[in-house]
């Protein structure tokens, strides 16, 4: 596996796997790896001739009172994971090798970057359109992983590469949970065993969701109770939003038809959990 850390190396590598017509798979990563990232380099290893993955913690998507300082880094551990899933290119830039001293451009999506995440994240969005549209330019893969669990995230990249153009296809991938239903992320490692313990009720709170949904119930303002109520007092946390919306748009529904998306945010102290369950409602033929 080879490493890259600057900008001018990595636009060779990929000039050079263009020319050589090889299929590019992307994994854009933060470290601290997990099972849900070596799932999107399983998928890319077996659709594409070369794997690139990057790590970098871009200050730009956290906000002045957020967790850069704190993010976990475990470097060896993710070089060691990225070589054992056959990863062909690990790109592994410094901040000043990505935003050099005169840097100034913002990518932005103007609608999907406002709803829910940046309702509670003004600049994070902006912060992620950034850095993953820069990061596309460099690898210039054909394919590119995201996971499921960050369904805003996932939505808000496809938008920016179809309203910017870009060649590359954005393949969204399933969240992948602990035996409990936790959704894995980086950020568990924060939570105390007792939060670790309450933080399964978000999954639980959307999966009831969805079962009233599946029985037949069409009210989101009533789906939303339904979540809600599983959050109770016994357990230590505030809702930041349970959502029932337009899969696309993210839009809230009032009623549903079809395929939803339920999206949940709570926060365990200044621990945010975030999920989400698509949900398809057959069509009311009455
Ligand atoms: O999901 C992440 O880890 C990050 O938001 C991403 C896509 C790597 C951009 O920094």
């Amino acid at each position: 596996m080879r490493i890259i850390r600057t900008v001018r190396s990595m636009k060779r590598w990929s000039t050079d796997s263009q020319l050589r017509g090889d299929k590019i798979g992307f994994i854009p990563t933060m470290g601290a790896l997990h099972a849900g990232h070596q799932s999107l380099l399983q998928r890319a290893r077996r659709t594409c001739d070369r794997v690139v993955a990057s790590l970098f913690v871009n200050p730009l998507q956290f906000g002045p009172a957020e967790d850069l300082t704190q993010y976990p880094r475990k470097l060896k551990q993710d070089i060691a994971l990225c070589r054992q899933e056959g990863v062909d290119l690990l790109f592994i830039p410094s901040s000043q090798e990505i935003y050099p001293d005169d840097f100034q451009t913002i990518v932005m999506v103007a609608e999907l970057s406002q709803r829910w995440e940046g309702q509670e994240r003004p600049t994070h969005f902006q912060g992620v359109g950034t850095i993953v549209t820069k990061l596309l330019n460099l690898v210039r893969p054909h394919r590119a992983f995201f996971g499921q669990k960050d369904y805003q995230q996932a939505l808000l990249v496809q938008r920016l590469v179809k309203d910017l153009s870009l060649p590359v296809k954005i393949v969204m991938c399933p969240t992948i949970r602990e035996n409990d239903g936790l959704a894995l992320s980086s950020r568990n490692t924060y939570l105390s065993r007792e939060q670790r313990e309450q933080a399964t009720v978000l999954y639980s709170a959307l999966k009831a969701g969805k079962a009233a949904i599946k029985k037949g119930m069409r009210s989101a303002g009533q789906i939303c109770q339904i979540m809600k109520r599983l959050i109770t007092n016994k357990h230590i946390m505030t809702i930041d939003y349970l959502a029932v919306c337009h899969p696309l748009t993210l839009e809230p529904l009032t009623s549903i038809n079809g395929q939803v998306i339920l999206l949940g945010a709570l926060r365990l102290g200044n621990i945010r959990l975030i999920d989400n369950l698509l949900v398809h409602a057959p069509q009311d033929c009455s």
